[in-house]
């Protein structure tokens, strides 16, 4: 059989702090189902969180250790996929650099996200360059791999819109260095946190893959529910409880359609509905819990394996960038 040299994935988060079900039901699957396929670069991607923490830049280091305790406890496996800190990579900056020569200033400026971002935070300043290169330095991470699929959720199709935009002008100018990466769209249910609002750790009503058993239990079940349930005997719509949304995410779908049969009939309470998707998501996350311990009690096993993605990923760049100096003519 012909050996086909495996397709590049490269995705990153922000380490702004630990991983909530929000990830759980959306990214985190798909980058656990991307490892058989693909060979996949996960970053963690400490410029971009410092481009709107600059302020708290000493948090950030912590919050490297639990995005990568989380990943690894969930089953991003390091044997198959390369994890590695953005920073720890500083050919990344080098071709951030060379790329901001070749991109028309307006190309950044009608980037939704970077007005978007100021309006959502505004006790933050974020007029500044290194914000406004955001999706700059996003595209770095992705061509210093020569990535073809980039697993995003939808908030991130315009940035990766304008990164194969920066490519296709790359390679126009110094030759066809870097494939156009393809963006894979990654179904991100819309979940409720404990107050009703979507799901943010910016709004404090997230639930943590982190949170002992006790605290989900808590958080649940002190969580909104429809308001037309003010006793058991009302009727509620199921669709309009901020816990159902946990229902669809996490409770089979069998289970889930009599829960919301007795909810519409008053036949249940809502603690005895909340106590399904509790059960499940302690059943869920109890392997999580248990390596996730480890990590905690061995910190020194996250980042040995965080020095390895580093050297890994470092090899990797480090032959692009040779490659795009000689395009340039340097
Ligand atoms: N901007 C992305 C986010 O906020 C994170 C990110 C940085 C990223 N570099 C990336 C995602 C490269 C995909 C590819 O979610
Ligand atoms: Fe929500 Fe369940 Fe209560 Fe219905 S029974 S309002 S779905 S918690």
């Amino acid at each position: 059989m012909k050996a086909h040299r495996k397709k590049t994935v490269l995705s990153g988060m922000r380490p702004t702090g630990p991983l909530h079900l929000g990830h759980l039901a959306g990214a985190l699957p798909n980058w656990i189902k991307l490892q058989e396929k693909y060979l996949c670069f996960y970053s963690i991607v400490t410029w971009h969180a410092l481009s709107s923490e600059y302020q708290n830049s000493k948090a950030i280091k912590e919050n490297i250790f639990e995005m990568a305790a989380d990943w690894l406890s969930i089953g991003i496996n390091p044997e198959k996929s390369v994890l590695f800190i953005q920073s720890e990579v500083k050919e990344h900056a080098e071709l951030h650099l060379l790329l901001s020569m070749i991109i028309p200033l307006p190309w950044l400026q009608r980037v939704p996200t970077f007005k978007e971002m100021q309006n959502d935070l505004p006790d933050k300043d974020l007029n500044t360059y290194g914000f406004l290169g955001y999706p700059v330095l996003q595209t770095a991470d992705i061509l210093i791999y020569k990535a073809e699929i980039v697993p995003v959720g939808e908030d991130q199709a315009f940035h990766l819109e304008l990164a194969r935009e920066i490519t296709r002008r790359f390679n126009r100018l110094y030759g066809n260095i870097f494939p156009e990466p393809q963006m894979l769209l990654t179904e991100v249910p819309k979940l409720a946190g404990t107050d009703g609002r979507k799901m943010s750790k910016s709004f404090g009503n997230a639930i943590y893959l982190k949170d002992a058993p006790e605290v989900i239990r808590e958080k649940i079940s002190t969580m909104m529910t429809d308001t037309r349930r003010k006793r058991k005997t009302d009727p509620g719509v199921p669709k309009d409880c901020p816990v159902f949304t946990l229902h669809k995410a996490f409770v089979a779908k069998e289970k889930r359609d009599a829960l919301a049969k007795g909810c519409q009939t008053a036949k249940i309470g809502c603690l005895e509905c909340k106590n399904v998707v509790i059960e499940s998501l302690i059943k869920r996350l109890t392997p999580f819990w248990e390596k996730r311990g480890n990590f905690e009690r061995n910190r020194h096993l996250v980042w040995e394996i965080l020095e390895k993605g580093n050297k890994r990923a470092r090899e990797v760049a480090q032959n692009t960038m040779e490659e795009v100096r000689a395009a340039i003519g340097f």
